[in-house]
């Protein structure tokens, strides 16, 4: 036990980590009552997220996050998202910040919305010691156009902070090829590319995802496991998968923790970092996941701490971030 603690404790790099999901489910039920905003359906009896499934997640998620109208409330957010990284002892967070939600793909709203989530979280780094650099992320679901012009915004902010672009929402609605514009649009731009695949789709998905996209990173991939020659080819190209176990078994990808394929997939050579992905939604904590994995894996803290260097080595910050933080 003295062991698993220690492995908590370790500092520890987090790559996948969606703004809104990671919302206090209290900073939520807050603003709504401010506003007089009826949130009924999106909380349990006990005060967390109520949801079924994983389309089902993906509606409370939206629900919860329309609360949230203008730049000082994602200021807010911004704030109660890093002290719990911080108290989980992150000390590096890349997070998914979505125009869609942060002004509707407007460039002048973005731009407002922006500012407000940097300026908070350069403040929450001074007081706190948790750097975050954004990944601008479009929604799947919301259709190609959307993705052009959060695409757009991604491009028009890209810098030291703004760093990423990448794509979430439902999988299993259109083809990653029907976003290849918006990921041409954000490589130009100098960003770093990652997408969610292999969470619900099959291997053909992470494959498309390298392939059409060009994604260095994949959100979960962890579907690869059932194709041995694509796990060879992630491992070979060097293609890093952003692996959320705790997300995987909340939403019932895995039934339980030792049936996920992290351990294979990095025993197999390929780079394999952890994330939380919405902390709150799934119950869970970066200090939890290395703790479970730890527990389930007989993972020891050199393990983990090879896991932060993976996950340091292809988080898509400047030379000189990294160099500060490992
Ligand atoms: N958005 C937030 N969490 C997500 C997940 N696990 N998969 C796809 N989209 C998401
Ligand atoms: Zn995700």
């Amino acid at each position: 036990e003295d062991q698993i603690a220690h492995v908590a404790d370790l500092p520890k790099v987090e790559l996948h980590l969606h703004l809104e999901g990671a919302a206090p489910p209290a900073l939520i039920r807050g603003i709504a009552a401010e506003k007089h905003v009826d949130l009924s359906g999106v909380f349990r009896p006990d005060g967390g997220y109520a949801f079924s499934d994983f389309v089902h997640f993906l509606s409370v998620y939206e629900a919860a996050t329309g609360v949230l109208k203008t730049p000082a409330d994602y200021a807010r957010l911004t704030r109660a998202v890093l002290e719990e990284s911080a108290a989980n002892g992150v000390v590096y967070s890349e997070t998914f910040l979505s125009p869609d939600f942060c002004g509707g793909g407007d460039l002048s709203a973005w731009r407002d919305y922006l500012a407000a989530i940097r300026e908070t979280a350069e403040a929450a780094e001074r007081d706190m010691g948790v750097t975050l650099r954004g990944v601008v992320t479009c929604i799947r679901h919301f259709g190609p156009d959307k993705a052009r012009a959060a695409a757009r915004c991604a491009a028009e902010t890209a810098g030291d902070w703004l760093v990423g672009f990448g794509m979430g929402g439902d999988e299993n609605r259109g083809e990653q090829k029907d976003f290849a514009y918006a990921f041409d649009m954000a490589r130009e731009a100098g960003l770093g590319l990652t997408t969610h695949a292999g969470e619900w789709r099959g291997p053909a998905e992470v494959r498309a995802a390298i392939d059409v996209l060009g994604v260095s990173r994949v959100g979960h991939g962890v579907r690869a496991v059932e194709d041995p020659a694509l796990v060879e080819e992630l491992a070979e190209r060097g293609i890093a998968l952003e692996v959320c176990p705790g997300s995987n078994v909340a939403l019932g990808v895995y039934r339980k923790l030792s049936a996920h394929p992290i351990e294979t997939l990095r025993g197999k050579g390929v780079k394999v970092s952890v994330s939380t992905d919405d902390p709150p939604f799934f119950h869970t904590t970066m200090k939890d996941e290395y703790r479970n994995l730890a527990r389930t894996f007989g993972w020891d803290a050199d393990v983990l701490r090879e896991l932060n260097r993976t996950a340091l080595d292809t988080a898509f910050c400047d030379a000189a971030t990294r160099t500060r933080i490992a």
